[in-house]
């Protein structure tokens, strides 16, 4: 299926949240490219539900599944529907994500924000990361494999003014990498934490600025993660791994 001379991932599982988008959309391709099977967990079923039917028509390997990271139930039958139909959990991903004032279009201060919006950042980006977590490392632990890739952000390393649960929840991912890097390690599980700095996931996010003076690729940042899920990274667990143009050196230009 594609010219890489690389099969890093043949025979294995990985489920990706927020994979109807961005990173997480890209790092399916990659992945299936590479030989996984990918289960695909979005609240937006039509975009993985396109994505994966195009996976499968260039001959790799993927379902689509409804999820709203926020209900257990669902995010459990995400990891069900894994086990069954692959039969093994290798990669989990826990990308579905977002700063709850841009996601809704919020510009009003944090002293005046709805407690509805904030409650979404807290649920789809701790929550979710969370319970995802819980309802996949027994099957890990049980085959003495895996890895946790969790998601957090520069804004978790330097906070924002205007993303107050947003610096909060990807602060978290921190203690939840290190804490399931802990529980998993006596089992060979590893959690790993990616902390991007401005991404082009969206155009405007060339508006963060880096040292470097340009944003990251989207394919920067996934090539790293799909290093971080290899073999290769066998001896890296329980870090938080920042892929941010040097910005949390300061000096931004
Ligand atoms: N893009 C950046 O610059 C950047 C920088 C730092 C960190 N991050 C983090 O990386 C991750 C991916 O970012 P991106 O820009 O590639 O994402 P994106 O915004 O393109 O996609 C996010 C996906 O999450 C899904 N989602 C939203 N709510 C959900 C829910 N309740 N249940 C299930 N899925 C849900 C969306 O439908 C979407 O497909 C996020 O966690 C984000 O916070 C992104």
């Amino acid at each position: 299926m594609s010219d890489h001379n690389e099969k890093r991932f043949e025979g294995r599982t990985a489920i990706v949240s927020g994979a109807g988008s961005g990173m997480g959309l890209l790092e399916c391709f990659k992945l299936a490219e590479e030989g996984a099977n990918v289960v695909m967990a979005d609240v937006n079923y039509e975009a993985v539900a396109k994505a994966a039917e195009e996976i499968r028509q260039k001959g790799g390997e993927a379902t689509a599944v409804a999820v709203d990271v926020r209900k257990y139930d669902q995010v459990k039958a995400a990891v069900d529907i894994a086990m069954e139909k692959y039969g093994r959990i290798d990669i989990l991903i826990n990308s579905a994500g977002g700063a709850s004032g841009r996601v809704f279009g919020r510009t009003e201060g944090f002293r005046d924000m709805d407690i509805s919006i904030i409650d979404w950042g807290i649920d789809v980006n701790l929550r979710g990361a969370i319970y995802f977590s819980r309802a996949a490392i027994g099957h890990m632990m049980d085959r003495k494999s895996g890895v946790i890739i969790n998601m957090g952000s520069i804004t978790g390393e330097q906070g924002a003014p205007t993303s107050i649960d947003y610096g909060a929840t990807k602060s978290a991912m921190n203690g939840l990498t290190k804490s399931l890097a802990l529980y998993g390690a006596p089992y060979n599980v590893r959690a790993v934490c990616v902390a991007p700095g401005p991404v082009l996931t969206r155009p405007n996010m060339a508006n963060m600025k880096t040292p470097l003076g340009r944003a990251a690729e989207p394919i920067e940042v996934v090539d790293f993660i799909l290093y971080l899920a290899s073999d290769k990274a066998a001896f890296i667990t329980g870090s938080t791994h920042l892929i941010d143009g040097g910005r949390n050196c300061g000096g931004f230009r």
